[in-house]
């Protein structure tokens, strides 16, 4: 019988609708999928290079358990430069994926019952990581007039002699929203105030359009930077998802926890990975960049042709590569009690695959990825509208 800690948690919805859109796929179906969760773009050339001259070296065995030094003085280089945040090497954990990163987190800080506050709309697997490390997700809701954005009012509100932490996400997935310094300034003194770790997941950092800036909630004080545990990777910024290669930067004695369990779980992240995004970082020259713009005009493409789907509202994107779409009318029209009835429906009948709002705690929305090509998002969002307008 499975572990009472194993059935508190489901599967990632995301990932099961993704792996059904691919089997289907491979079955011959014309499905266009909006489901991505990664760039569609090959990992940058000077990348693969690099790993494969560092098989041809021969550095194929394990490495400390916490990563490669060089990685770690690079990341640190970055985020002085990126954030203007400065973190010694021994602040730094490598892991496989910031999915990892996340997992060893709430591993070295939480104890039974240590309440986790979660803004909805959420990332599918923050609550399922609070709960493996016997953590409790307490929801917190937003508002749309705040563009779904935590404030202080509702995170004090939900606020107990029991939290221990909150999850900040900027840019955002699913909503794609990116706080501004006001408002991380605003929660990050509140934190610091009650003792609160701010886990700052900074993954979509490099996907900012317009005139928007990325910021580092730890940038903005001593005491803030002190609390906060900055979690990141390379799967979004340079097109490596399957390296499996993400970090956390934090004080020193939750890194020396978090290298600790590492140590036991997983011994390292991938050596050849590990050199790759070593690469990544030192070599880098515009690619990042390139990929940011493309991904900037699929999202006007996508906003310009959503907005003129009828009874259909979206939260306008300024980061990442979603948009949140608003299916409450159509819910009703069809009779669907929930998003997921209707991504299911897509899936069947107009070959569509589109991720439902319900694995982010919002169960009217779908959330369309434009991590992919011009002309299918044109073609698959005619296609969504005519299933809708039927
Ligand atoms: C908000 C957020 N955080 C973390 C991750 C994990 O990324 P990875 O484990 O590939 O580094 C993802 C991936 O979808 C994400 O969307």
């Amino acid at each position: 019988m499975l572990s009472n800690r194993i059935q508190k948690i489901q599967p990632s919805m995301t990932l099961a609708i993704t792996a059904k859109a691919k089997a289907l796929k491979q079955a011959g179906v014309d499905v266009i999928s909006f489901g991505a969760g990664e760039p569609d773009f090959p990992t940058p050339r000077y990348i693969r290079d690099a790993a494969i001259e560092k098989v041809e070296e021969g550095h194929i065995g394990y490495t400390a358990a916490s990563g490669i030094l060089e990685l770690k003085t690079a990341i640190c280089k970055k985020l002085q430069a990126d954030q203007g945040v400065g973190y010694q090497e021994n602040q730094i954990v490598i892991s496989t994926g910031a999915k990892q990163a996340l997992f060893n987190t709430f591993q070295a800080i939480l104890n039974p019952g240590d309440e986790v506050l979660i803004g909805v709309p959420y990332w599918v697997s923050y609550p399922e990581l609070v709960k493996v490390a016997d953590g409790v997700p307490v929801f917190v809701e937003t508002k749309e007039e705040n563009q779904y954005k935590l404030t202080v009012a509702e995170l004090e509100a939900a606020r107990t002699d029991k939290t221990k932490a909150i999850i900040l996400n900027s840019p955002n997935n699913p909503t794609g929203v990116v706080y501004m310094e006001k408002e991380l300034l605003a929660i990050g003194t509140w934190a610091v105030e009650h003792d609160i770790w701010i886990i700052s997941d900074e993954i979509y950092e490099k996907l900012v359009y317009g005139d928007v800036e990325h910021i580092s909630i730890a940038s903005l004080s001593k005491e803030i930077h002190k609390k906060t545990i900055i979690i990141n990777g390379f799967s979004k910024a340079y097109a490596m998802t399957g390296w499996r290669i993400g970090y956390s930067a934090a004080p020193v004695e939750i890194t020396k926890g978090m290298t600790s369990l590492q140590s036991h779980v997983s011994s390292n992240p991938n050596t050849i990975s590990q050199y790759a995004a070593l690469a990544a970082l030192e070599k880098e020259s515009g690619e990042v960049e390139a990929m940011r713009v493309v991904f900037e005009k699929r999202k006007e493409l996508m906003v310009k042709i959503v907005s003129t789907i009828p009874e259909i509202q979206f939260i306008d994107p300024q980061g990442a590569f979603y948009v949140m779409v608003d299916c409450s009318y159509y819910l009703k029209k069809f009779h669907f009690d929930s998003a997921s009835e209707l991504a299911q429906a897509m899936l069947e009948e107009a070959s569509i695959a589109v991720i439902p709002g319900d694995a982010f705690g919002m169960n009217t929305y779908i959330r369309l990825s434009y991590a992919t090509s011009e002309a299918l998002i044109e073609e698959g969002l005619e296609r969504i509208r005519a299933y809708l307008t039927r």
